[in-house]
């Protein structure tokens, strides 16, 4: 199990503090959630962020964006210094055309889903994909319920991705804790991100190898 914590939930007046929590622990990834106030009602943080955090970690950077119009953004995002550049289905009317310039731009390819969103939106397009999120919380702040229906989904989006031959690593965001992380990893999970649930915890990156160990269960 991929462990990819979620640094909306960290302090920004700290936030190299709250990278170096990071580097020294057992997550693979950093998750760059960025917010543009019209695809979700909420507003994070830009691209010079993510370029000073890229720029103190080894870790994989993985970019979710949650803005309109992802594919204008292909290259600054490269420009950073991210790995995976994550756009919405539902922000994207030539999905195929932005999957591919993510691909020729050097980076990993992941499409989220919004909860009411069906996998069967993805089904033509699942062998380009290097990663599908699933949002398991109505995208746009952290510390959110988990939407329990998300556990069936990533079993049926699981047997999509066997079916079809794809690669695809399965994510999962948003309300991702020491309850839900075992049953999601069961349900055939790759990656968790998780916000609140590490940067809530008295020790973060014990936190990180508690949640990283459920996908040893
Ligand atoms: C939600 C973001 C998440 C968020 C998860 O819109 O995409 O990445 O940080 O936060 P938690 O883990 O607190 O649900
Ligand atoms: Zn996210």
């Amino acid at each position: 199990m991929i462990i990819a914590p979620s640094i909306l939930s960290a302090d920004f007046a700290s936030l190299g503090r709250d990278i170096e929590m990071i580097n020294g622990s057992e997550a693979e990834w950093i998750h760059c959630d960025v917010m543009d106030g019209v695809f979700v009602p909420n507003i994070s943080f830009g691209f010079p962020v993510i370029k000073s955090v890229a720029q103190m970690t080894e870790k994989v950077i993985d970019v979710h964006l949650m803005i309109v119009n992802p594919q204008n953004y292909v290259g600054a995002v490269r420009d950073c210094g991210a790995h995976i550049m994550n756009v919405h289905q539902e922000a994207c009317t030539h999905l195929h055309r932005t999957v591919q310039a993510i691909k020729n731009a050097g980076m990993k390819a992941a499409v989220t889903l919004n909860p009411a969103t069906p996998i069967v939106m993805l089904e033509d397009i699942i062998t380009d994909l290097d990663m599908v999120l699933l949002m398991s919380v109505n995208p746009g702040f952290g510390g959110q319920k988990f939407i329990d229906g998300i556990v069936d989904k990533t079993r049926r989006l699981r047997s999509m991705i066997a079916e079809s031959g794809s690669k695809a690593l399965i994510q999962i965001d948003g309300g991702v804790n020491l309850q839900t992380a075992p049953v999601l990893a069961e349900a055939g999970a790759d990656v968790l991100v998780a916000g609140s649930a590490v940067f809530g915890a008295p020790d973060p990156a014990a936190m990180i190898a508690r949640l990283r160990a459920c996908g040893r269960l």
